[in-house]
Order: structure tokens, then C-alpha cells, then sequence
């Protein structure tokens, strides 16, 4: 997981090397293009030139509703961490690919953790992917893991967002991929299931799915663009910094998760 790409611009890319970063965005999850000077417009540029760009609650009153600039002075808020996440999992056809480019950088610290979810899933033991016999209660007897699904919220947006239900292993659908698709920032609990036995499933994957092998830690420089897959990996944000950290993200719309 993970590719550095130098000596690249952006800015009026052609349509072979979109075509080219794509296809190393498939293979390796997580493109990091660095050296871009991009203001907001052109990021919103870049990005629209893989599909239609999806706006966020947050930044719907923005001028530009599109890019949502994250910006924040770190541990001045008294939050370590972010939770491990995939971007906007409770939206209806969840964004394939977030963009986020580093506009400015604390002079510590602020890197972005990813976690590649094929490999999460592909190791989780037979036994679990079986069900055991205590979470079944309250399945039906043909259930399986494959076929579980589970309820994202993105009420901490605003009660006005809709919950999404989801499969909780999707498939990807440009490599045929498995992956785990559950994260503890917006999955609230699995479909069918008490919530204690839901969680007592939901837990340990996510426990299981930031496992040391599976993760890429980003130390970001300023001008890199970041592009990632987000049927294939979560993210969160590490917030060990102190001072202004300021990135511009576009989100690009996927389809239905299957
Ligand atoms: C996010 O959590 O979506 C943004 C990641 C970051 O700010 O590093």
C-alpha cells in the first residue's frame, strides 16, 4: 500500500496520466503526489476530471461546497486522536476517492494513518468469517459474514444526514477486492443483531483491521496530494501536533457498496 510519485503536475494533467494514476491508485491504494501547487479551484479541477465531486455537510455554506478545507490547531483542541475511518461511509454511494492536499503544516507531527482493509479482511480467521454459534442468535440460520450488513451515521454532521446500511465486507468494484467495509467513527452497529452482540463482533475486527502490518503512517509535506481508495483502506487523523494544520479535500463519488 502506498506509492510516492515525483516529478508530476497536476495542473493540466492529460488523460494518459489520469489514466496512469488510476491505475496505480488501484494497485497500491494510496497515491502520494508530491510538490503540487494547487489553490482550491484547481484542486475542485483536478479532482471533477475522475467523476462528480460530492459536497459535505460541513462545507455546504463554503463558497466552494465542494472543497471542504480541514483546518485545525491540533492538540489546542484537546483531541488525540480521529477515529479510523472511511470517508462519509453513512452517504448513500459513499466517495471511491478522497483528495486532500497540504496547504500548511505544524512543524511537528500531523501525519494521516491508513489502513488497508483487503489485507484486514483476507486475515481474519476462518472461524470468524464462519459466525460463531453465539453471535447467531438473532440470525437467521443461512447467515453468514459475507452477507452481514451494518448502519453508518453521519449524524454528527447534523440530524438532517441519512443513515446508510452497508455490507460489512464489500467488494471492490473496479478490482473484484474483498475488503472490510465497518469503521468505529460512523458504523453504529451491525443489522439484526443486539447491540452487545454487535459490537462484541465489531470490536475485534476493528482492533484486527489497524493491525501494525496493514498500515501506511503519511508525514505529510506541504504541496503533497494525497489521493486515496476508500473501498480499500480507512484513515484517521493523528492529532499530536500544536499548531496550525491546514489541508483541502475533494471527495469523488462512488457507486452503491456491494
Ligand atoms: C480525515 O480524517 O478525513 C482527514 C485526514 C487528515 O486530516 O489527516
Amino acid at each position: 500500500m502506498g506509492v510516492r510519485i515525483l516529478g508530476i503536475t497536476t495542473n493540466n494533467a492529460s488523460d494518459d496520466l489520469i489514466g496512469e494514476l488510476r491505475a496505480l491508485l488501484l494497485n497500491h491504494h494510496v497515491i502520494v503526489i508530491a510538490n503540487q501547487s494547487l489553490d482550491p479551484e484547481e484542486l475542485h479541477h483536478f479532482g471533477s476530471r475522475w467523476g462528480t465531486l460530492l459536497t459535505h455537510p460541513s462545507s455546504a455554506k463554503q463558497s466552494n461546497p465542494y472543497v471542504q478545507s480541514l483546518a485545525s490547531s491540533g492538540l489546542r483542541k484537546g483531541k488525540v486522536f480521529g477515529a479510523w475511518h472511511s470517508d462519509m461511509s453513512w452517504h448513500p454511494t459513499p466517495p471511491w476517492i478522497t483528495m486532500l492536499h497540504a496547504v500548511e503544516l505544524p512543524s511537528f507531527g500531523g501525519a494521516t494513518g491508513y489502513a488497508n482493509q483487503h489485507l484486514a479482511w483476507q486475515s481474519v480467521d476462518q472461524a470468524r468469517k464462519d459466525l460463531r454459534r453465539s453471535h447467531r442468535r438473532h440470525l437467521p440460520e443461512t447467515t453468514t459474514f459475507r452477507n452481514l450488513k451494518a448502519n453508518h451515521t453521519g449524524k454528527g454532521f447534523g440530524p438532517q444526514v441519512p443513515d446508510s446500511i452497508h455490507p460489512v465486507v464489500r467488494t471492490h468494484d473496479e478490482t473484484g477486492r474483498e475488503a472490510l467495509y465497518i469503521n468505529p467513527e460512523f458504523t453504529t452497529h451491525i443489522e439484526g443483531l443486539r447491540d452487545d452482540e454487535s459490537l462484541s463482533i465489531l470490536w475485534p475486527l476493528w482492533f484486527h483491521s489497524i493491525t501494525e502490518e496493514f498500515l501506511y503512517r503519511h508525514q505529510w509535506q506541504t504541496g503533497d496530494l494525497v489521493v486515496w481508495d476508500n473501498r480499500s483502506v480507512m484513515h484517521t487523523a493523528i492529532i499530536d501536533y500544536d499548531s496550525k494544520r491546514e489541508l483541502n479535500r475533494v471527495v469523488i463519488k462512488g457507486g452503491v457498496p456491494v
